[in-house]
């Protein structure tokens, strides 16, 4: 026979091809998904390949040893050098002798599926915006004269079908030493972002580059900005971190923040510098952690609300702080990471920003709907991505709405006596027995309760230091479980609560969580001042939640989602008893942490979901909870533990 079949697992896919076709030739033909960086030059080992021998009964064919080529020398050399698992060959190499089977490990697949833990299960495809490419560039030449570039161009789009290519003067200037050095071959980082007609190139080095391509997904929040950092090879995230937002020192929420800007000429400027600058020394440190150069960092997706995206864009934020709210822009927005002054990345790195919603509902409500997808949900399901501000998304396939609500930081554990952000030594479990009135907590960096043996000793480093976001929202729903606090959210006095737990503070009492007096650490009691903190921003929740069944004409809901970096750590159970959502079976409840962030990754890793959110933002009907009389009357009615009015049938059963 002169031709010989040849079967491709996963996909399935198969075709009849020459004998001594290259593996890599009949996947591209099929469309099969293997990888190559370097075009099929041995270079780069990413088009890797498993045969299999033997009996194939499902495809009917026998495998003989001979299906493939043997080792040819190229193979050999990278093997040596680098190793490769046994088994495995190029894909480039080995030529087809044979009927084969031929496996694409996931490694070797272009578009592999990132596994990601979420409620909702669902993965990320590999199709980054930028990517690597090697091209073999053909050498100048008297009598055809074109310039080093044209070339370039032209082997882009001979090895790797890529047409309309543009470059930045800076590459334009390396240009030509690259090309020398690396002896006409050389890796250029190609990136084509959702919009652009164009490719530009990002960088160059001379030969195969080894080093990576990395790109950061950025959740800017009001109180925190939280990063990670992923490999655009594989979508692995390599680390991620966190800072407060240092505009915290002009204004704690939202509005502060734009009554600042008001307020003090050139007061935008000043938060905009603080923020950038923020993001610099956190890219910087993340990269740290990962090992890897900050300016391998060539792509950055931020998802933030309006005022962080006004202020991050250096747009003065004051037409946000009134009626009709007006956006600058609404639409998403790519540009370079330069224009943002964010120097610690490579100097060409892309800024990819996700659209807003409208008013104060901003892209990270956007980047919530990507990652859970409200809009593909035959059940009705509630997202409650909560922060310093709340973005609450509700719907199913049929239609979804969004609004966003201005809980405040008490639930970042900001405003709260003994409050502070979740690290090791924050209290962020608590139970009370509802006899005795005792309590027994975990901190963060343990796994230990209170009043296990060796608690004392697990601690020592941490300490005890305060109580964290989901440490105060549990204390107060197991207050209020053991009758310490009352429906209207009072702190009885001991007499009345039966504990010396509760101590007067002026004319109120306070609960005493935890008492380190003794070993010099601090005294944690909850506050009648804090619980009214969590009541308002509990009621606040609840009161966007209910504003938007009101308009979608449910009364219940099938199913929650809590979200938020932190809104990942609440528990079910305690955020129903305090009555910050809608009563639900609480297996119904579940958490999908920080989807924002995870929706910054999503748009990271894959430029057809930057398409596809566009898409579903324009179908997204925005409520606004700032004008509307009915949010009133649900805040004022949501202020009760856990509600004046509304049943919670499920809390009850
Ligand atoms: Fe690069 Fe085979 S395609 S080594």
């Amino acid at each position: 026979t002169e031709d010989a079949l040849v079967i491709f697992t996963p996909s399935g896919k198969r075709g009849r091809f020459a004998l001594g076709t290259p593996v890599l030739t009949a996947a591209r033909q099929l469309g099969v998904d293997l990888d190559s960086v370097c075009g099929g030059r041995g270079i780069c080992s990413k088009c890797q390949i498993q045969p299999g021998y033997g009996e194939f009964s499902k495809f009917g064919i026998h495998v003989d040893s001979e299906a493939l080529t043997d080792w040819n020398a190229v193979e050999e050399r990278y093997k040596s050098k680098r190793g490769m698992l046994d088994g495995r060959r190029l894909g480039c190499q080995a030529k087809v002798m044979g009927d084969v089977v031929i496996d694409v490990p996931p490694e070797s697949q272009v578009h592999k599926q990132v596994i990601r833990k979420s409620a909702t299960q669902r993965d990320i495809v590999m199709d980054p915006a930028t990517r690597l490419l090697f091209i073999e560039v053909t050498e100048p030449d008297m009598h055809e004269p074109s310039g080093d570039f044209e070339r370039v161009v032209l082997a882009l789009r001979e090895q790797w079908q890529v047409e309309a290519v543009e470059a930045d003067l800076h590459i334009l200037r390396r240009l030509q030493p690259v090309l020398r050095k690396g002896a006409w071959k050389i890796t250029v980082a190609l990136h084509k972002g959702n919009h652009d007609p164009h490719h530009r190139i990002l960088e160059i080095w001379p030969g195969f580059h080894e080093g990576g391509l990395y790109g950061l997904a950025i959740d800017l929040g009001s109180t925190t900005i939280a990063a990670h950092l992923c490999d655009l090879r594989d979508g692995a995230v390599l680390a991620s971190s966190g800072v407060m937002n240092p505009q915290i020192r002009f204004g704690e929420d939202l509005m502060s923040r734009v009554s600042y800007a008001m307020m003090n000429p050139g007061g935008d400027v000043e938060m905009t510098r603080a923020v950038r600058e923020a993001i610099n020394s956190l890219a910087a440190t993340i990269a740290q952690e990962a090992q890897i150069d900050p300016k391998a960092i060539f792509e950055v997706v931020f998802v933030c609300n309006p005022v962080m995206h006004h202020l991050l864009l250096g747009i003065d934020p004051v037409e946000l702080g009134q009626a009709p709210f007006a956006l600058a822009l609404s639409g998403s927005l790519s540009l370079p990471a330069a224009e943002l002054d964010l120097s610690a990345l490579n100097r060409a790195a892309q800024v990819y920003i996700l659209p807003c919603i409208a008013g104060h509902v901003g892209a990270d409500c956007a980047a919530v709907a990507l990652s859970e997808e409200p809009n593909k949900s035959e059940q009705m399901v509630l997202i409650v991505d909560v922060g310093t501000n709340a973005e609450i998304l509700l719907g199913n396939k049929d239609r979804v709405l969004a609004c966003s609500s201005p809980t405040g930081p008490a639930f970042e554990g900001a405003q709260i006596s003994s409050g502070q952000r979740a690290a090791p030594g924050a209290i962020e479990r608590v139970e009370i027995d509802s006899l005795t009135k005792e309590p027994r907590f975990r901190v963060i960096g343990s796994d230990l309760w209170s009043d296990d043996p060796g608690f004392a000793e697990a601690t020592k480093t941490s300490g005890i230091t305060g109580i964290c976001g989901s440490g105060i929202i549990e204390a107060v729903a197991e207050m209020r479980m053991a009758g310490i606090v009352d429906g209207s959210g009072l702190i009885g006095s001991a007499e009345q609560v039966r504990s010396v737990r509760s101590v007067p503070e002026g004319r109120t009492h306070s609960y005493l969580l935890h008492d380190g007096s003794a070993d010099g650490g601090p005294v944690i009691h909850v506050t009648q001042t804090d619980i009214r903190a969590i009541q308002l921003a509990k009621s606040a929740l609840y009161a966007g939640a209910r504003l938007l069944m009101d308009e979608m004409g449910v009364d219940t809901v099938d199913k929650v989602i809590l979200a938020g970096a932190f809104g990942a750590h609440i528990s079910p159970k305690h955020a129903m008893v305090l009555g910050m959502i809608p009563d639900a079976p609480l297996d119904h409840v579940l958490s999908a942490g920080n989807a924002a962030g995870t929706g910054a990754r999503i748009a990271l890793c894959n430029r057809a979901s930057r398409d596809t959110i566009e898409a579903v933002v324009h179908d997204i009907h925005k409520v606004e909870t700032a004008i509307e009389p009915r949010f009133q009357e649900h805040f004022v009615n949501a202020n009760a533990i856990p509600h004046a009015v509304d049943p919670f049938p499920e809390l009850s059963a």
